[in-house]
């Protein structure tokens, strides 16, 4: 018996678990993989200032202040042109480069220390009684079937979760004819920048982790597997389409296919369940938004639930749906159209591509349109 089951140890679930252990509010967090597992996952890597600013004010910064990247602008490169956005001119604002697996690290040495409890291992099979008051996860772990009593189940297992589905709601759904193929790369960053660039041959994208380390991202074919894309293709490939000459080749850490999709699931709460993150809604990564949904959506269940635990009042649990959604719409709206203006078309409409080439040199030109992307890209206060 707790006060909230989670279920999920990604960002959400342990970000929750930790706001709502500052709050004094008891939780569970089942994790269906091993720490080692977790904290290895190689994924997203630029926060927004909101959610360093999370991160830091409620002590879990610590190690991201010192090691993470502050960067100011990206860089745009099409048609063998380079164009700097300078985020800070134009919103005074910035981000801070710092990988998901690092945060993940960070939040589970805090809950442990805590004497927070996370249980590794332990796969959630389904979610009971949501309309009572005491909803139950059914869990597997180690063989054995069991279930955790709690007050509220927040359901924060990311896209392939089993919370969302005995929830009644709609899903509003989109698929793209590619996917990305990142690459974790032991090479010093060739730029100090992130670049994006749009290509005849397909997007990619230049990030990086620390000093040493680069993360790349190349568009490949949504039915492509990386049998297709031996290590000496991969870098063939980045050389050509991000037209960088100091990129320099380096051991391959990681090598996967992340396929692109957006999903919004709404309502995002039923009863006694509520969902955070990826369990909600999926943004193709192109505008490097999801993990901030994720600590963003938490921020506001936290805050509901010690409302909740406060004064017994429903209110902000009500709305909290309501709450998430607008910020989430904004970032579907955002990633889906830096996605559509970055990538090639598979379907090669070459009308297409000259409007793409033509509103790229719109946004370097002009400072409404450069400030549009800005704005969305650092994180644009919807409320
Ligand atoms: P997750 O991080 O997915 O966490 C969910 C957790 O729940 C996982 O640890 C999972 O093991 C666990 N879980 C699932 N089912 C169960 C169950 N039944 N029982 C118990 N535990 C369960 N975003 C970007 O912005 N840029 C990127 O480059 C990028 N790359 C990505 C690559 C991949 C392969 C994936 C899958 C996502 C990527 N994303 C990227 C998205 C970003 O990483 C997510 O938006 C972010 O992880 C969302 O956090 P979350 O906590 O909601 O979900
Ligand atoms: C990274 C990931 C993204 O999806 C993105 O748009 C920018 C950077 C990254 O992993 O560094």
């Amino acid at each position: 018996m707790t006060q909230v089951g989670i279920i999920g140890a990604g960002p959400a679930g342990l970000m929750l678990s930790h706001l709502l252990h500052r709050q004094g509010i008891a939780s569970v967090v089942l994790e269906r993989r091993s720490r080692d597992y977790v904290e290895r996952r190689v994924r997203a890597g630029v926060l927004e200032q909101g959610s360093t600013d999370l991160l830091a004010s409620t002590g879990v910064g610590e190690r991201m202040t010192r090691e993470g990247l502050a960067h100011d602008g990206i860089k745009l490169r099409f048609a063998g042109e380079e164009h700097r956005i300078d985020f800070r001119r134009l919103t005074g604002r910035g981000i801070t480069v710092y990988g998901q697996q690092e945060v993940i690290k960070d939040l589970i040495k805090q809950r442990l220390a805590d004497g927070g409890e996370i249980w590794f291992d332990a796969e959630a099979t389904g979610v009971e009684g949501i309309d009572g008051d005491h909803p139950r996860v059914a869990y597997r772990r180690k063989g054995e079937e069991a279930s955790l009593t709690c007050e509220f189940v927040a359901g924060c297992d990311g896209s392939h979760g089993v919370a969302r589905v005995g929830l009644e709601a709609k899903s509003y759904e989109r698929s793209y004819p590619f996917s990305w193929l990142g690459v974790l790369a032991k090479t010093p960053p060739a730029s100090n920048e992130l670049i994006y660039a749009y290509h005849e041959r397909g997007f990619a994208l230049h990030s990086m982790r620390s000093p040493e380390i680069s993360r790349l991202y190349l568009q490949v074919d949504a039915d492509d597997t990386m049998d297709a894309w031996p290590t000496a293709r991969i870098w063939d490939e980045l050389r050509v389409r991000l037209a960088e000459p100091n990129l320099q080749t380096g051991q391959v850490i990681e090598a996967a296919i992340t396929p692109m999709r957006s999903l919004v699931t709404e309502p995002m709460q039923c009863g006694r369940l509520f969902l955070a993150g990826d369990a909600a809604h999926i943004v193709p990564a192109t505008g490097a938004k999801g993990m901030n949904l994720a600590l963003a959506d938490v921020k506001v269940l936290a805050e509901a639930l010690t409302a909740w635990y406060r004064s017994k009042s429903r209110d902000l649990l009500d709305d909290y749906s309501d709450r998430c959604l607008r910020r989430v719409w904004r970032a579907e709206q955002f990633s889906a159209w830096m996605t559509a203006l970055l990538h090639h078309d598979p379907a090669g409409d070459p009308f297409d591509h000259k409007l793409r080439l033509s509103y790229l040199r719109y946004i370097v030109k002009s400072d409404a349109a450069a400030t549009t992307l800005a704005e969305n890209y650092v994180g644009f206060e919807v409320a």
